[in-house]
């Protein structure tokens, strides 16, 4: 028996010793938020330096990565069948294929996946991706192997992305990791730890460096931008501890932006998530100070209820979100706004549910991103809570959430029809080749006949017509903006 598996492992080292030097091929994708999608081009970089090239073909991998996401119940079943589908190509076409999982579930599910998937030989958390060449040599001797530690201060800001399915056009920057809020319905803080900021001088090089490979546009990253705070490393609540002139020389947010936006004045800047709570006016003005940052805020909300607010542990009224919301409309009139909503937290009442379908009709949200309440393990509400609201209620205050949203969203993109707006073309459009897609300051999808425009160029658009989600129009030149 033994010799069997020494044979074993001498044709595995025999197929190794044949694919040294960017010959092994890495399948990676990536399931959930942005930060996800950002971190599997971190991965890409860290195994492309261990000789692996990526391919888009399961059936060629010699590795495969699923980098998962936790936050609801059905983003983790979608994974599991991904699994699935991984071991049917295993088992019919593709023997010597390894299979880890990245991010949030195989922080969240620790070695429980390698009991519960047998398909699985590695399980990396979102601080450990810089041990992957020494979980990758266990797996390579036949051991399966696990590193879920979460770190005070990885940021992997040393680290060049490879970007990965890129437009060339639009690029993620990541600038915090983990989340301090401890909202009660989400995972995210025990998947990705305590909240620390990049340095802003590694930011900045990624943008240039973006910015000489021809991209055009760059969405920094975080859980919760606004709560950005540099102050020469270490975990954002340890800011109390840090010396005078640490303090003194701390960049926040609002400096961020403005350092980016001044390092790059022809790029533009987005960003998300952005935390009511942690919203400052500063920011707000910073956004309308500089052309180049787009008139856009995703600005979650959850529920319009005070009382099912503060069950969540968010950190701001009702009242609060309004006053910033009015400020937002003053300071920038033509910003958009987003939000997500959760129907059916645990206790919430008919009530609660107007209040979150009133708080809407004051906003108006250009889009949101819409979701019944899913109770996650290990979270404040699953432990003090019942998951009290039956699912088919849920089901209907959620879809007349999206009904109001969808119709806030017409009102919001007839609003832009007449105007010349200035669109960044970044792809064919789905519907017609003959059309480029891109978007406006606002984040609102545009298209227009395609000319003799190419992607990356900015173009002035006058918009003519409207569906709820997508602008339509007619290029009538350059912009010169930038
Ligand atoms: N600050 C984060 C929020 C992460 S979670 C960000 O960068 O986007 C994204 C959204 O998922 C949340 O805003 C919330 O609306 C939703 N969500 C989180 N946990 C949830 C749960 N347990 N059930 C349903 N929706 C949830
Ligand atoms: Fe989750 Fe709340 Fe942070 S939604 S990511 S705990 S801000």
């Amino acid at each position: 028996m033994e010799k069997i598996i020494d044979e074993k492992k001498q044709g595995e080292s025999l197929i190794l010793e044949q694919k040294k030097g960017n010959q092994r091929k890495l399948f990676i994708e990536s399931y959930g938020c942005q930060m996800n999608f950002s971190d599997s081009e971190i991965v890409a970089s860290i195994l492309n330096e261990q000789g692996y090239n990526t391919t888009q073909n399961l059936e060629e991998a010699d590795l495969v990565l699923v980098n998962t996401c936790s936050i609801r119940d059905k983003a983790e079943q979608t994974v599991r069948k991904r699994l699935e589908k991984y071991n049917a190509v295993k088992q019919e076409r593709n023997p010597n294929m390894k299979v880890g999982v990245l991010g949030c579930m195989a922080e969240r599910l620790k070695a429980k996946f390698l009991e519960e998937e047998k398909i699985v030989d590695l399980v990396v958390g979102p601080d450990a991706y810089k041990d992957l060449p020494n979980l990758l040599a266990e797996v390579d001797e036949g051991r399966d192997a696990i590193n879920v530690i979460l770190s005070k201060d990885e940021t992997y800001g040393d680290i060049s992305p490879v970007r990965l399915n890129s437009n060339g056009v639009t690029a993620f920057v990541s600038i915090t990791r983990g989340c301090d809020n401890m909202c009660t319905f989400c995972v995210v803080p025990f998947t990705r730890g305590r909240e620390r900021s990049r340095d802003p001088q590694s930011i900045i090089e990624e943008v240039n460096d973006l910015w000489n490979k021809g991209y055009k546009e760059v969405t920094l990253l975080g859980q919760n931008v606004d709560s950005f705070l540099w102050y020469g490393g270490g975990l954002k609540k340890d800011f109390d501890k840090a010396s005078d002139m640490q303090k003194a020389t701390a960049v926040n947010f609002a400096m961020l932006l403005e350092m980016c936006a001044k390092a790059q004045p022809k790029m533009r800047f987005r960003f998300s998530t952005s935390n009511p709570q942690d919203m400052t006016l500063d920011v707000i003005e910073t956004m309308a100070k500089y052309n180049n940052i787009c008139k856009y805020i995703h600005l979650p909300v959850q529920s319009g209820s005070n009382r099912i607010l503060k069950e969540m542990n968010r950190q701001h009224t009702r009242e609060e979100y309004f006053e910033l919301i009015d400020n937002i409309r003053r300071i920038i009139p033509d910003c958009a706004i987003s939000q997500d909503m959760i129907s059916g937290f645990p206790t919430e009442t008919e009530a609660d549910h107007q209040d979150t379908l009133s708080l809407m009709e004051y906003v108006k949200y250009d889009f949101g991103f819409m979701f019944a309440y899913s109770e996650r393990p290990g979270t404040l509400a699953e432990r003090k809570l019942e998951d009290d609201i039956p699912l088919d209620i849920k089901k209907r205050r959620l879809n007349e959430i999206i009904a109001l949203q969808q119709k806030h969203g017409l009102m919001r993109t007839q609003e832009h029809v007449g105007k010349i707006e200035e669109v960044l073309v970044e792809k064919a459009s789905k519907r017609s080749d003959a059309h480029w897609a891109g978007r406006n300051s606002q984040n609102t999808m545009v298209v227009f006949p395609k000319g003799n425009y190419k992607v990356g160029d900015f173009v002035n658009v006058k918009i003519t017509d409207c569906t709820s989600a997508t602008l339509i129009g007619e290029a009538v030149g350059y912009s010169d903006n930038y």
